[in-house]
């Protein structure tokens, strides 16, 4: 392709380059078949394996979740106790996992958990064997086996690499996981060092359930095109951590309490809302969403949470009030309106977080931890028809050109 042809335009989610269109984003493209999670999102609903995310969030625990994620069923109560022991089982990490966190303690957490998970991962050996297997052209009941024991494995180690690293962060002593407590119960235990409080623990399970799984967003895509070149399961986790960790994806709950902090003022937030729907503005975090065209059905379940837990404990800061208020101006402005823009699950998470004194850098790792299994889930369900992602690109660069030797180029 000559340059001189070049003619590209963006239509919409459209690029109309010179060899034919180009879905930008990959918006809508329909990439695997799934019985996972799915999204209506012009309704604003949102179901795992068929089951309404109200619901699960109502009567579950984060635990049950897992089990209905990965098995593809609701847990009886045996099943269920199988699991938590499986789970509290393998909460400990490798003595070298280990010293990685603590090598990255002045870094941003993502970055150590990208890192703990990859080391991690060579030192399991199932998941060496694993990956053997599947070079090996092998993806039967055993080797199916065999990566949904991995999959727990990585669910109940990252809440471990993320507490260690905010205690040496911090300059304390790790505090090793408590068997007797649940999933969530325990992550706060070994975070703070002291039993949590009900409520707290409610809160992080809740954030937990409502993060597990979310289709494909870019995260799951990473993971998808790292599984699907047979490449391990840790490594998989490890690169969509990496696609979590960007304020586009992950981080926008970080974003939003920062951007409530900097108001200060309940009686500021119209302004802060005006300033989004100017042209060249900055944008509102945590509002707006590339699927849901409604409101987040998450998000109205995390804002009776952060209701419940601020009536508890206050709203010293008030960061709900100043959330509230931009929700309001949001909800009544036409700018919002007319473009579907609505608060998504990131807009109140992270005021309870703030309030039980999670710092900021730990929000999005939060997210991790719970997504470790909608992202397993995936990459095993896609390996049962697996086929390597290979796209290609419109090159519009020249092509044979005249090479100068470096002693003559000006
Ligand atoms: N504030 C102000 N305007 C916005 C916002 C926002 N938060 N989000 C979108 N818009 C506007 C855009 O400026 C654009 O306006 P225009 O048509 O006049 O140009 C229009 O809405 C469409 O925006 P796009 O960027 O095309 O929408 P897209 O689907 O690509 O973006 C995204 C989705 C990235 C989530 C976006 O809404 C955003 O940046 N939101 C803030 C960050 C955030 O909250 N991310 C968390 C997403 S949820 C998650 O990952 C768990």
């Amino acid at each position: 392709m000559s340059e001189q042809t070049v003619s590209i335009r963006t239509t919409g989610k459209v690029i109309q380059s010179p060899c034919g269109p180009i879905v930008h984003g990959l918006e809508d493209v329909l990439v695997k078949i799934t019985s996972i999670s799915d999204i209506d999102g012009r309704a604003g609903k949102l179901w795992y394996r068929g089951y309404r995310i109200e619901d699960l969030a109502e009567n579950s625990t984060y635990e049950e979740v897992v089990y209905l994620l990965l098995y593809g069923k609701l847990p009886n109560v045996k099943e269920l106790e199988d699991l938590k022991r499986r789970l509290a089982a393998n909460r400990d990490l490798n003595p070298a996992t280990i010293e990685v966190v603590r090598s990255l303690a002045k870094a941003h957490p993502m970055f150590a958990l990208e890192a703990a998970v990859a080391a991690e991962g060579a030192f399991d050996e199932d998941n060496l064997k694993l990956a053997e297997a599947l070079r090996a052209g092998r993806y039967k009941q055993e080797e199916k086996d065999l990566a949904l024991k991995i999959a727990e494995k990585l669910v109940a180690k990252l809440p471990t690499i993320v507490a260690y690293h905010y205690r040496f962060s911090r300059g304390l002593e790790p505090v090793r996981p408590r068997a007797d407590l649940s999933h969530s119960a325990n992550f706060l235990y070994m975070f703070f060092g002291k039993e949590p409080d009900p409520l707290a623990t409610r809160a992080i399970d809740l954030y937990l359930i409502l993060h597990a799984d979310h289709e494909i967003p870019a995260s799951t895509f990473t993971a998808l095109v790292i599984g699907a070149t047979l490449s391990d399961l840790y490594s998989v986790i490890a690169g969509a951590i990496g696609a979590l960790k960007g304020p586009l994806h992950g981080g926008a709950n970080e974003a939003a309490v920062k951007s409530y902090l900097e108001i200060g003022d309940p009686a500021k937030t119209k302004d802060l809302v005006e300033a989004a729907t100017k042209p060249g503005g900055p944008r509102l975090m945590g509002v707006g969403h590339r699927v849901y065209k409604a409101y987040d059905p998450r998000a109205k379940i995390f804002k009776k949470l952060v209701e419940d837990y601020t009536a508890k404990f206050g709203d010293p800061q008030k960061l709900y009030a100043i959330a509230s208020g931009i929700e309001q101006a949001v909800l009544s402005h036409e700018y919002f309106q007319q473009r579907k823009l609505y608060p998504n699950v990131d807009f109140w998470s992270g005021i309870v977080f703030y309030y039980m004194g999670i710092p900021y850098d730990y929000f999005t790792p939060l997210f991790a931890m719970s997504r470790v299994v909608g992202w397993t889930a995936h990459v095993l369900e896609y390996w049962e028809n697996n086929r390597l992602f290979r796209p290609r690109a419109c090159y519009v660069g020249p092509h044979d050109q005249q090479y100068i030797p470096l002693n003559s180029r000006t």
